[in-house]
């Protein structure tokens, strides 16, 4: 007989055009998983008004762009569901509904409730939405009746409360919801071309939807190990963050010889760092072919997102009756 693939669903907020980080640390995972799970994903544009409340002007264009990226990576709309949260009311209603039963004790000792707040202190993160961003995620979440979420170790205080409220739910009502698993998605953090994290914000990222010509420029002035000042000195590739790339992106054989050569002055930093580009070229050269198609192509994210809220909407119906009627609505 056969199984049902086990379901999936995950999110991004739209933060507009994605980088390097993004697609190792998420995308290129939820592209696999198109293989082996029946897969959701979900653009979270009512979580990115939570903390841009006073600027949602630039939602919708990031969404776009994220949504070009997406499909340009390999999302396949055709075997994964690929829909707007905005789009799906559903959301909105179940978590109204989850929002009844989550003691607020439960949101305030959330670890990314305050450090959220912290990180953003020019921003009054005050608010009750804010508060209840694991609330929405939650809905999010149970509204597919997912068995899984891959995600990020960010995320997993928000599935931990995500399956506290599939258990109160069902403890209070009946069983309507699975326990979401979490899916950890391990990967490296990415080094930007200044050895710091690859972040939109330090201006120091290498772009999904950068062309050649400038993924090659920004490698080849990425930094190095600080301690390899001439050609002749030795290096350590232990402490350089285009050995960090290479590790993700270079064939075995070229990151051994550079972990041994570089030990010994016998390769010089721009050989070395053109050595990388070719593996991140050859790595996005597949995405960069699928953005050309979708350029011919102007309403390709649009359909996508059509049917994809036509399938999405489907489930989310469906278990918000079985809702209703556990709560007796
Ligand atoms: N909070 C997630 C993030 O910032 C985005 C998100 C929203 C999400 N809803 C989700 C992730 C549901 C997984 C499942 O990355
Ligand atoms: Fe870094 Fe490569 Fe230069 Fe070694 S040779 S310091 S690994 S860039």
């Amino acid at each position: 007989m056969a199984t049902r693939k086990s379901r999936i669903l995950s999110g991004m907020q739209p933060s507009g055009k994605l980088h390097l980080g993004n697609y190792v640390g998420a995308l290129a995972n939820w592209v696999a998983l198109q293989d082996t799970h029946e897969c959701f994903y979900m653009v979270a544009d009512w979580h990115a008004v939570s903390t841009n409340y006073s600027e949602t002007r630039r939602i919708r264009s990031f969404t776009r762009e994220m949504l070009l990226d997406w499909l340009a990576a390999g999302l396949d709309p055709d075997r994964s569901t690929v829909f707007v949260q905005s789009s799906i009311p559903e959301h909105a209603i179940l978590h109204l509904l989850l929002s009844m039963i989550v003691p607020v004790p439960w949101l305030e000792r959330n670890p990314t409730y305050k450090e959220q707040q912290e990180q953003m202190a020019d921003r009054d993160l005050t608010s009750y939405g804010f508060m209840g961003y694991p609330v929405l995620q939650s809905a999010d979440i149970l509204l597919y009746r997912a068995d899984a979420v891959p995600v990020g170790q960010d995320q997993l205080p928000h599935l931990e409360i995500t399956r506290e409220i599939a258990r109160r739910f069902n403890h209070l009502y009946g069983e309507v919801f699975p326990e979401p698993q979490a899916l950890l998605t391990q990967a490296p953090k990415l080094p930007g071309t200044d050895g710091r994290k690859m972040s939109k914000s330090y201006n120091n990222a290498i772009y999904l939807s950068d062309p050649e010509p400038m993924v090659r420029d920004k490698l080849r002035t990425m930094v190095t190990d600080p301690a390899r000042k001439r050609r002749n000195d030795p290096g350590n590739p232990d402490v350089c963050p285009v050995f960090d790339l290479h590790k993700v992106f270079s064939p075995s054989g070229v990151i051994d010889r550079v972990n041994r050569e570089c030990r010994t002055a016998a390769i010089g930093c721009i050989e070395c760092k053109g050595l990388l580009a070719d593996g991140v070229v050859g790595k996005l050269h597949p995405v960069w072919e699928r953005r050309a198609a979708l350029e011919q192509d102007p309403a390709a994210v649009e359909r996508a997102i059509k049917s994809g809220a036509e399938r999405a909407r489907a489930v989310a119906v469906e278990t918000l009756s079985a809702v209703n009627a556990a709560m007796h609505l």
